[in-house]
């Protein structure tokens, strides 16, 4: 499996660590081969045809930026696109910086990696949010995976325990704290009696809220994380703009003291239930398994037999996230295996 990374920073340095480290056991486990390719940046791009040993890997990250003044492999300038389009390979990994206005560059990169036969995995939450009805048709169009398992829940499998482990049961609704830095600031707020702004400040401090926090606060991230639960696993075509989105801006202290008389706490929930996705600052039960404090995850299925089932983890970070590529480069070879064997059967 030939690998383009598209995208070099906490994520795609993940991923290049994961695979080099995995490149042999995975290979011995799963008859499965992967090797990068080419490594595509802002600026410019590695690219070998034979592909990168896990020390050149290395050796690539050790050096720093920018990737491309590699004087063997090294190519200044060249564009995501260009790499995508010229170089050979079965699967492009999208891991470029997510933007919910046009989801640029990354839809352009998705569209073209399917264009050239190529399957994508991605972390983008930005093109699923935006487009992506249209995005699995083109992608089945094109005869081509889509895969995107680290878009929600970070390392944390929960796209698959839904499609996969509750596959005999039917799944009625689900509810989830997907976001870490919103519920760092809720917990906060909570347990050590801070305003909003003293607790926002402190996840900034952290490193787990941006300068610019609104695509957390504003819960636009959650509202992503809900569009593609509710095409995924509920088989709902919305967009970002179906979600009925509230942020934590406005929840107080108060309204917090209020809750916890009651045994409760809020937190800000992204729910699927009826045909609108909904986000919004939510009373629950601190006895509840979903009630995770700090940047914790944590998701919940009610399904039809089954009852609740509820999955907590780590929500974000390179590493983890770049787990749930590896993930899906396995489900995409484990899936190519599966269509040559019926190709076979057939003739
Ligand atoms: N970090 C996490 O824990 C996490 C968890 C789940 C999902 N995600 C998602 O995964 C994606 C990557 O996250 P990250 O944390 O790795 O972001 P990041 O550290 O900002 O890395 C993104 C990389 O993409 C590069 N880039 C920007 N525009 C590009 C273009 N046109 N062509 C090629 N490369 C380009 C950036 O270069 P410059 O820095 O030079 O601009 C940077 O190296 C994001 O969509 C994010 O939402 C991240």
């Amino acid at each position: 499996m030939r690998i383009i990374l598209v995208g070099y920073g906490i994520v795609g340095k993940g991923v290049t660590t994961i695979l080099a480290r995995r490149y042999a056991e995975k290979t011995k486990d799963y008859g499965f081969n992967p090797k990068i390719v080419a490594i595509a940046d802002i600026d410019g791009a590695v690219i070998n045809p034979r592909g990168f040993s896990p020390e050149k890997l290395e050796a690539i990250k050790q050096k720093g930026y920018p990737i491309s003044v590699d004087p063997e492999f090294g190519y200044p300038k060249i564009s995501a696109l260009e790499v995508i389009e010229s170089v050979e390979a079965e699967v492009v990994v999208e891991v470029t910086p997510v933007n919910i206005k046009n989801a640029e560059p990354a839809l352009s990169h998705i569209t073209k990696a399917f264009k050239t036969g190529k399957h994508v995995v991605t972390t983008n939450k930005g093109p699923l949010a935006l487009a992506m009805p249209a995005l699995t048709e083109l992608a089945e169009y094109n005869n081509v995976f889509l895969r995107f398992s680290g878009t929600v829940g970070g390392g944390t499998p929960m796209l698959e325990f839904a499609k996969r482990c509750l596959a005999g049961d039917k799944i009625l609704s689900i509810r989830g704290i997907l976001n870490g830095t919103t519920n760092y600031i809720l917990t906060e707020m909570s347990q050590n009696r801070v305003t909003f702004q003293e607790a926002l400040a402190n996840a900034q401090k952290l490193g787990y809220a941006e300068r610019e926090p609104s695509m957390d606060i504003d819960g636009f991230d959650t509202a992503c994380k809900a569009v593609i639960l509710s095409n995924w696993i509920m088989n709902k075509k919305v967009t970002l703009k179906d979600v009925d989105r509230t942020g934590i801006r406005e929840v107080t202290l108060e309204a917090l003291d209020e809750a916890t008389k009651r045994g409760n706490t809020i937190k800000l929930i992204g729910s699927i239930d009826g045909d609108k996705p909904t986000v919004k600052p939510t009373e629950i039960n601190r006895t509840h398994p979903l009630c995770v404090s700090g940047v914790l995850n944590a998701i919940t299925f009610s399904t039809e037999y089954a009852a609740e089932q509820t999955l907590i983890g780590r929500g974000a970070g390179g590493v983890e996230t770049a787990s749930a590529v590896l993930r899906d480069l396995l489900d995409i070879r484990h899936k190519l295996a599966n269509r040559i064997l019926n190709s076979n059967s057939e003739t």
